[in-house]
């Protein structure tokens, strides 16, 4: 299994750390524009593998595309990140030629590839990457609410003051502060509904942090988070590359489902060795339907921004 990861900055050479760890890809490609920049990411990273026991060949190039051939995954985390008090939309003007670029460089040399996106603002570059490319929609998948996900469990653990592995709940919608839909309907701690430990209102507080996660990192580290973004896409690719199975909420082609069309958008999917097995139809409230039709109405006014 060979996965390529494009971007060597924090999110993508965590990315590569990550899947290297956990050992179930033969190779991973770092490939960055910045001379000499993967190679030396990927350099360190190889020497972490005496210490940290894994056999994964982590191999840095600039901007070599030809080294990518063959990649059965390819991640692209390129572009800028955000800066403190910057949204995430901010960003489309210079990262949208960059994944447009990258994206079609990618799919020409690995024609057969799935293509995983990260740069931001994802659901846009998710969207636009299909519109590049014209890879089947199961093969272009979007990562957001794997991280925004993790970012909810970890509001709630702190919230009920139970161990992070006692916790469930998913994030969909957008992957924008605005557009997250942190479903708090159906967090539970090990199968009990949280309403049962906590009050309404601290619920709320739990939701309104989830949707800010990423901007009070980079208001603390300065720029964007790298480490669970990283583990996030990791564990997208391990899900594929080991065909397990796993749902995860994600950012995919709409095509009827959640009576939405021609957009992609965060939403529980499987994941398998074809990319996108399936996309999951959960039932949702009133009150969720609404909000995830404003999600959609905030995604499609960044959407539009491509044409302009
Ligand atoms: C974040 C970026 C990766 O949420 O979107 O940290």
């Amino acid at each position: 299994m060979k996965v390529t990861v494009v971007g060597a900055g924090a999110v993508g050479a965590s990315c590569a750390e990550y899947i290297a760890i956990k050992d179930f890809a033969s190779e991973v490609v770092l490939l960055d524009i910045k001379e000499g920049f993967a190679e030396g990411k990927a350099m360190d990273l190889m020497q972490t593998a005496p210490l940290n026991g894994f056999d994964t060949k982590i191999t840095g190039v600039t901007n070599d595309y030809s080294q990518t051939a063959g990649s059965q995954i390819c991640v692209i985390t390129s572009g800028i990140p955000r800066k403190p008090g910057m949204t995430r939309e901010e960003l489309i003007g210079i990262n949208a030629g960059i994944v447009k670029t990258v994206a079609n460089n990618l799919v020409q040399h690995s024609p057969n590839t799935i293509l995983i996106v990260v740069s931001n603002p994802m659901d846009t570059m998710t969207y636009l990457a299909h519109k590049v490319t014209g890879l089947p929609k199961n093969r272009i998948i979007g990562m957001g609410g794997a991280l925004d996900s993790a970012r909810f469990k970890y509001r709630l653990a702190e919230a009920l003051g139970a161990p992070l592995s006692d916790v469930d709940g998913m994030v969909i919608g957008g992957h924008s502060d605005t557009g997250m839909i942190p479903l708090t309907r159906l967090a539970t701690r090990n199968s009990v509904p949280v309403s049962k430990f906590i009050s309404e209102e601290r619920l709320q507080q739990v939701l309104e942090d989830t949707k800010v996660g990423g901007a009070t990192l980079t208001k603390l580290l300065g720029t964007s988070a790298w480490y669970a973004p990283g583990a996030a896409v990791s564990a997208l690719v391990q899900a594929i590359a080991c065909d397990l199975k796993k749902l995860f909420p994600c950012s995919v082609l709409l095509e009827g489902e959640y009576e939405m069309k021609d957009i992609c958008i965060g939403v529980p999917v499987i994941l398998g060795k074809n990319g996108i097995e399936s996309i999951v139809e959960i039932e949702l409230s009133a009150a969720e339907k609404a909000q995830m039709a404003e999600s959609a109405e905030g995604v499609r006014n960044t959407n539009a921004l491509l044409d302009a």
